[in-house]
């Protein structure tokens, strides 16, 4: 038997951070000459704004931001992270991580752990169930677990079926141990025979840029497809921990599509006002879209301590993943 009492894990604070300001479709549409309307873009998305990071300004400079404010609102210092989990897809450089340049941006030299985790747009499930596992073996006390993206980088902006569709943005969670939780259960998955339904399947080899490095998606397989499985790992998670979807008070799932997300309120039974949408004033900001939608839910004071929480999302690989979590 173990003596030990058991180390949980829990969020202490919440940031985020969206550059500059919105814009909205129309201007999207006019400055890049595409064949769509406002209408179109709203009716089947959602989406009315995103932001859009200027050129020079980096997903390590958003998640800087980002990473300041969940600190602050912990009342941790950088000095006291002990751990540092980027999510994204679009980091700074191809190496170093943006998680390193995030940790030398925020002046920690403590010679913490810093990594990114490639999962897209279910980067930010990925990281925080790896933190908790960090902070649940004992080895980790405080990590610093954020989801950064610059998707302005990587569209087509004459493919009108994917560049209307994303934002940039960041969104950052401190996790620290705790005597109860925290994270109740998590589940993770991946089925990489769907690689093709969204990907930027480019390269660089010996200086040049070879393959297709914009963003391409089967739109239609890809809405199946998560409505699909954000339904199912929501019923995992929930069955793990012996609770019911009834029980939940907030889902905060990844932002793609609002279509998206009615759906799968509606296949978990739960009413529409219980799940956070924030996809229409920030587009799809990929792994950063969770903690952007929750620190917004946390700072407006619809996330209370103590509710509970279910955090999904789904994205390229495919891969998609859901953390409950008691606030
Ligand atoms: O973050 C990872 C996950 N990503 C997602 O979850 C995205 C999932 N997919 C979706 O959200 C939707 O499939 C889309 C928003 C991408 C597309 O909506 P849809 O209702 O599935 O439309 P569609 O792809 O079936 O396209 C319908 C029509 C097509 O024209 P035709 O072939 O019927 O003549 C498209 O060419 O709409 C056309 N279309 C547009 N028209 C005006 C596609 N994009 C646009 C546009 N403006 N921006």
């Amino acid at each position: 038997m173990n003596s030990q009492a058991m180390i949980h894990s829990r969020i202490t604070g919440t940031g985020s951070y969206l550059p500059g300001d919105p814009v909205g479709n129309a201007e999207l549409i006019a400055a890049h000459g595409l064949e769509s309307s406002d209408e179109w873009v709203i009716s089947r998305t959602g989406i009315r704004t995103r932001h859009l990071a200027p050129t020079g300004t980096a997903g390590s400079d958003l998640a800087l931001e980002a990473s300041r404010r969940a600190l602050d609102m912990a009342g941790r210092a950088p000095a006291d992270v002990d751990l540092i989990i980027v999510a994204t897809s679009t980091p700074d450089y191809i190496f170093p991580s943006t998680a390193a340049l995030l940790q030398s941006k925020l002046g920690i030299t403590n010679g913490a752990p810093a990594f990114d985790v490639q999962a897209v747009c279910s980067g930010f499930a990925y990281a925080l169930t790896i933190a908790e596992k960090f902070i649940r073996s004992g080895s980790h006390k405080c990590a610093l677990v954020v989801g950064a993206e610059v998707f302005s980088r990587i569209l087509d902006w004459q493919d009108r079926g994917t560049c209307v569709l994303f934002g940039d943005g960041a969104g950052a969670v401190v996790l620290e141990a705790a005597n109860e939780p925290g994270i109740l259960a998590s589940a993770l998955h991946a089925d990489g025979r769907h690689n093709n339904i969204l990907s930027v399947p480019g390269q660089l080899n010996r200086g040049q840029v070879t393959g297709d490095p914009f963003l391409r998606m089967d739109g239609q397989a890809v809405f199946k497809f998560a409505v699909k499985v954000l339904a199912e790992v929501a019923h995992e998670v929930l069955d793990a921990a012996g609770m019911s979807a009834a029980q939940l008070d907030w889902l905060v799932p990844h932002q793609a599509n609002v279509r998206i997300l009615q759906a799968t309120a509606k296949k978990l039974g739960l009413p529409a006002e219980n799940c956070i949408v924030t996809v229409e004033r920030h587009g799809n900001t990929s792994a950063a879209s969770i903690p952007l939608a929750l620190d917004e839910a946390v700072r407006d004071g619809r996330v209370q301590r103590d509710q509970h929480l279910l955090l999904e999302g789904v994205g390229g690989g495919f891969t998609w993943g859901a953390v409950l979590l008691k606030f």
